[in-house]
């Protein structure tokens, strides 16, 4: 089959198109024929190694691959049809249209990926494309993880989203208009319009006003970027009020367990998987019309180094996605 493989890291250049071997399903597996996928920040952090934080780039050579990554077919997720399924597998039939979260096993950049049936997929709901649905679980997963699990979000809270046009950020946005909460996002001029359809009562141009000014006014403080600190947004907490983390380093290492016995307010973060039925989920919350999935532009598989060059850039505005099929 065809692949986009990474043997080294580098800029977006070091991909290449070649021949890879057809993945080999076994007798609890789905075998996927892509038809669309996703350049995310997740392949730009591995394809370049650039890691967040000192404390991953000495970890991350020893995990991924010393030279190059180790799993050569980058690509966290994907859609398709089941083209064949393993002896056990009860769930898919061929034919069937999927969605399939790989998380760090990767290899969606690519004509055929094979998963476990227990794995993180679903089949799509009728009225999403390929394209469209492909583009929701990146960031979405992140905004669930985040918003449900770690801050437990309630209605009539008030939500300050930094980096709101992003993958994460419209997901976020979205999710927590969904359990009700009065959500503020930051981005800057030319998505101030996007961030406002997708559920944001109030928009903070970044590029006009500082987001840091103001009391304390927020129950929940969500920096999907890294683009500021608990120390900075200490303040506009409430009392109890959570800053999350999604960029950790050993600082917010540091302060999620010094917070979480000083009581008041607190740091939090996580490593984010998939599962199954969160990814469900998602397909639920799309085919409602309550999670609108966010295309930033689209590129065949052939031009996949063009995605992760826009990729790169760090303004992208929802998901890139690269069709296949
Ligand atoms: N914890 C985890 O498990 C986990 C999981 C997935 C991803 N991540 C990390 O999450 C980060 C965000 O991912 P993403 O895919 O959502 O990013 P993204 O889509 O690339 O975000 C791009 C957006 O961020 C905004 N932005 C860029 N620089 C900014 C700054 N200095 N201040 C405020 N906003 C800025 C820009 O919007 P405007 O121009 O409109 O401001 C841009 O459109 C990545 O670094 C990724 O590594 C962590």
């Amino acid at each position: 089959m065809i692949a986009a493989v990474c043997t080294r890291y580098g800029p977006p250049e070091v991909i290449r198109i070649a021949e890879v071997a057809d993945p080999k399903p076994g007798e609890a597996d789905v075998l996927i024929r892509v038809h669309a996928t996703t350049v995310t920040t997740a392949d730009w952090r591995i394809r370049a190694m650039a890691m967040p934080a000192p404390i991953f780039r000495l970890i991350a050579p020893l995990v991924l691959g010393l030279r190059g990554p180790r799993n050569q077919v980058l690509g966290t997720e994907c859609t398709g049809v089941v083209e064949r399924v393993g002896a056990r597998v009860r769930a898919f039939r061929p034919g069937d249209r999927v969605i399939a979260v790989t998380d760090m096993r990767m290899g969606a950049h690519a004509e055929f990926v094979c998963v476990r049936e227990d794995a993180a997929l679903t089949t799509l709901p009728a009225n999403l494309t390929f394209d469209q649905a492909v583009a929701i679980p990146f960031g979405a997963l992140v905004a669930l993880r985040y918003l449900r699990d770690l801050a437990a979000v309630k209605a009539g809270q008030r939500v300050l989203v930094i980096g709101a046009s992003g993958a994460i950020g419209v997901a976020a946005v979205q999710f927590a208009r969904y359990l009700g909460a009065h959500v503020t996002g930051v981005c800057s001029t030319a998505n101030v319009d996007l961030v406002r359809s997708l559920g944001a009562a109030t928009v903070i141009d970044r590029q006009i006003e500082d987001f840091h000014q103001g009391g304390a006014a927020y129950d929940v403080v969500l920096d999907t970027v890294g683009a500021t600190s608990f120390a900075r947004c200490k303040h506009m907490l409430k009392p109890r009020g959570q800053f999350l983390a999604v960029l950790m380093g050993l600082t917010e290492f540091g302060q999620m367990a010094w917070t979480m016995f000083a009581g008041g307010r607190r740091v939090r973060g996580a490593l984010v998987t998939a599962s199954k039925a969160d990814v469900e989920l998602l397909m639920k919350l799309a085919e409602a019309g309550q999670l609108r999935p966010i295309i930033d532009s689209s590129y065949p598989l052939q031009r996949i180094v063009e995605a992760h060059r826009r990729v790169d850039s760090g303004r992208k505005v929802g998901s890139v996605v690269v069709t296949v099929a």
